[in-house]
């Protein structure tokens, strides 16, 4: 969101920029520092930067794991920022990595394992899971079958499971050459959960029907006896209006729904909780994957 040349100011696609702010004896200081990625230093446009796992905007997200700090992106690989918020350089965790990594992955509060996806939009695999230790080797990658590439912005853990949000916005290629929206939000895709195991794989997916939706940020998810509980910002649809129009009115605004996936039977009750707007609905860090109580504010 911090244009260094004006080419796009949206959400999106901004130059990323980190602030920090240095407590030391009392004394508070402030910094902040772009990420200096090729997207960057070359001034890059979308597309350009498609064709480059290197080129981040790195403008999403920033995370602390075993003893790195990853500024992410979802398109790209995370790029390293030190204390001092300057850029050392691109992570791909010794060599493993060969695809791009969201921007909303999850520390286990238990583990301390970073666990995480990456989707890809004009080659297969489209998605593909990745689980690092806690020291921060990459020791597992699964290739995930999914039909058709989608938009998949963020996701879940729980203590045993991950599950994945196959949504049906759906990505275009025949539209994005013709230069209008990559992104179409198509609900006769239908729309479904994909719990697996976090050490299991492609074959061990257990997949869960729901009516077509879409969710750009889950709150957190938990297992309690036979179900998993998913609090998410649910939206009716998804950019109708295109991409310079995510919150284009009441069908494409997030609400705050309850999602229980019924692990016996393989189905999931939807029950929405409140009827206000919200979205980047989060717990504490601590709770993620685990039960923690919540109150609306109002
Ligand atoms: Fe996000």
């Amino acid at each position: 969101m911090n244009p260094q040349s004006g080419w796009s100011d949206h959400w999106f696609f901004g130059n990323g920029m980190v602030h920090g702010i240095n407590i030391t004896n009392g004394i508070a200081s402030y910094k902040n520092r772009y990420i200096k990625t090729p997207y960057y230093e070359e001034d890059m446009d979308m597309m350009a930067s498609s064709f480059d796992l290197k080129a981040s905007p790195a403008n999403t997200h920033v995370i602390r794991h075993a003893g790195k700090i990853l500024t992410l992106e979802e398109a790209h690989l995370p790029w390293i920022i030190g204390d001092d918020l300057e850029t050392v350089g691109y992570h791909d965790f010794d060599g493993k990595l060969d695809g791009p990594m969201t921007a909303h992955p999850r520390i286990c509060p238990e583990t301390n394992e970073l666990l995480f996806f990456g989707y890809k939009m004009m080659a297969k695999p489209f998605l593909t899971y990745h689980r690092v230790s806690s020291s921060g080797e990459l020791v597992q990658s699964e290739v995930i079958d999914i039909p058709r590439p989608v938009m998949m912005h963020d996701w879940n853990i729980t203590r045993n499971f991950v599950i994945f949000m196959d949504l049906p916005l759906v990505f275009d290629m025949e539209q994005a050459m013709g230069g209008s929206d990559p992104f179409g939000f198509r609900p006769e895709c239908g729309a479904r959960l994909g719990v697996m195991p976090r050490n299991g794989s492609n074959k061990d997916i257990k997949w869960v029907n729901i009516n077509p939706c879409f969710v750009f940020h889950p709150m957190n998810a938990y297992e309690e006896d036979n179900k998993i509980i998913i609090h998410v910002c649910r939206q009716n649809k998804a950019m109708v209006g295109g991409m310079d129009e995510i919150y284009g009115g009441d069908e494409t605004t997030g609400k705050l729904w309850k999602w229980t996936i019924d692990l016996e039977t393989l189905s999931c009750s939807e029950e929405q909780i409140d009827n206000r707007s919200c979205d980047f609905a989060r717990v504490d860090d601590r709770k993620t994957g685990l039960k923690c109580t919540f109150r609306t504010l109002f």
